[in-house]
């Protein structure tokens, strides 16, 4: 059957969704955004991944987070989302907030990743096509190149926004010195590092020990937490087995090995406390990141609509007792 002309749920902003401000910019992001890492890629079905791009932007989605080599295979997520935005999305370019990054792996020889300006030049036009945008709304150095002059791949952030290419420029997993000095140089040229995306969830604290946050904070970037459900860890998924369906099952990033013992024995009391709540183990963890008000948006992934839908019911209770925050530190010590 072909899918009707998609049209926007006229009440996408009276759905619960938040809009919180980007650090100390004019920018607001949904707290809770759509990142097409996994389950976007041309191993998944088109009709599917447009299911889920159009329930996120009729709850109050407008953030979706990309890079160059989402998939699998590389690049298929931006094309994927390129062909939505074309049949879909096109007439609401101005009401989406899209970001990319380059820095990883992309294609071969010496100019298919890290840090450079061939790299990140090339990168990005090659995403802008498949995307079918004349811009990005963020574009990130997707990780710090310890072998490529600093200055080099700031410089070419800074060109990329002069060029109209990207209206904001951000910095992903980046070690504190190296943020720091990022933001300086970047601010000395009036392209201020818009956010910070790193991964942060109950199970991955290095953002809070590291000094990241604080630094985040102190700078004026917003903080945007990636792998938020520690890839389905924090989900129901795993409560009892490996579902066949799932990202371990699938072969993805995340390994069986990271289910130890130790893990699942958090993951269950977790998972109780959750149900004292009243919420999912999800919306639990979800919750728990957005308690804090440095984290500017939470991105989620989603294999299907209902994990979606789950995930935006967060919204409903984000508050914390004491008590509660007692009982979940000392379930993760
Ligand atoms: N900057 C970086 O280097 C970087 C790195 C990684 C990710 N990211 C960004 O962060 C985004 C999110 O990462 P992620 O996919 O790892 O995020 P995640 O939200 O931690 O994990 C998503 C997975 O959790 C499961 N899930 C999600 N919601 C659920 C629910 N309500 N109930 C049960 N299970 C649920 C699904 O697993 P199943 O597939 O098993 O169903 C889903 O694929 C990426 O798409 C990307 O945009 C950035």
């Amino acid at each position: 059957m072909i899918e009707p002309v998609y049209s926007a749920a006229e009440n996408r902003y009276e759905c619960g969704m938040q809009y919180r401000r980007a650090g100390r910019s004019g920018v607001m992001l949904p707290a809770i955004s759509l990142g097409l890492w996994h389950n976007f890629g041309d191993v998944d079905t088109l009709s599917l991944s447009r299911k889920k791009l159009h329930y996120a932007f009729d709850h109050g989605i407008t953030h979706f987070d990309l890079a160059n080599n989402y998939g699998p295979s590389y690049g298929s997520a931006e094309e994927t989302f390129g062909q939505i935005m074309k049949s879909s999305f096109a007439p609401y370019r101005d009401e989406l907030f899209i970001s990319t990054k380059a820095g990883h792996d992309m294609w071969p020889g010496p100019y298919g990743n890290w840090g450079s300006r061939k790299h990140l030049m090339a990168s990005l036009d090659q995403s802008l096509k498949r995307m079918n945008l004349d811009y990005v709304d963020v574009f990130y150095s997707h990780r710090y190149d310890p072998e490529t002059p600093l200055e080099e791949t700031l410089q070419a952030l800074v060109d990329i926004v002069r060029e109209g290419k990207a209206l904001y420029v951000g910095l992903s997993k980046y070690p504190l010195d190296a943020y720091l000095f990022a933001c300086r140089y970047l601010k000395e040229r009036d392209v201020p590092c818009l956010l910070y995306q790193g991964r942060y969830s109950m199970l991955v604290r290095e953002p809070e020990s590291q000094g990241i946050l604080n630094a985040v904070k102190e700078s004026g970037s917003g903080f945007v937490a990636f792998s938020p459900l520690a890839q389905g860890l924090l989900t129901n998924r795993y409560l009892n087995g490996i579902p066949d369906d799932s990202r371990i099952a699938r072969g993805g990033f995340l390994k069986k090995e990271a289910l130890t013992p130790e893990v699942l024995n958090k993951i269950q009391a977790l998972n109780e406390r959750a149900a004292m709540r009243g919420q999912s183990l999800a919306e639990m963890a979800l919750a728990w990141l957005l308690k804090n008000e440095t984290v500017t948006s939470v991105i989620v992934g989603a294999s299907s609509v209902e994990q979606l839908g789950d995930s935006l019911k967060t919204l409903n209770h984000l508050s914390f007792e004491e008590e509660e925050l007692h009982a979940i530190e000392k379930i993760l010590m």
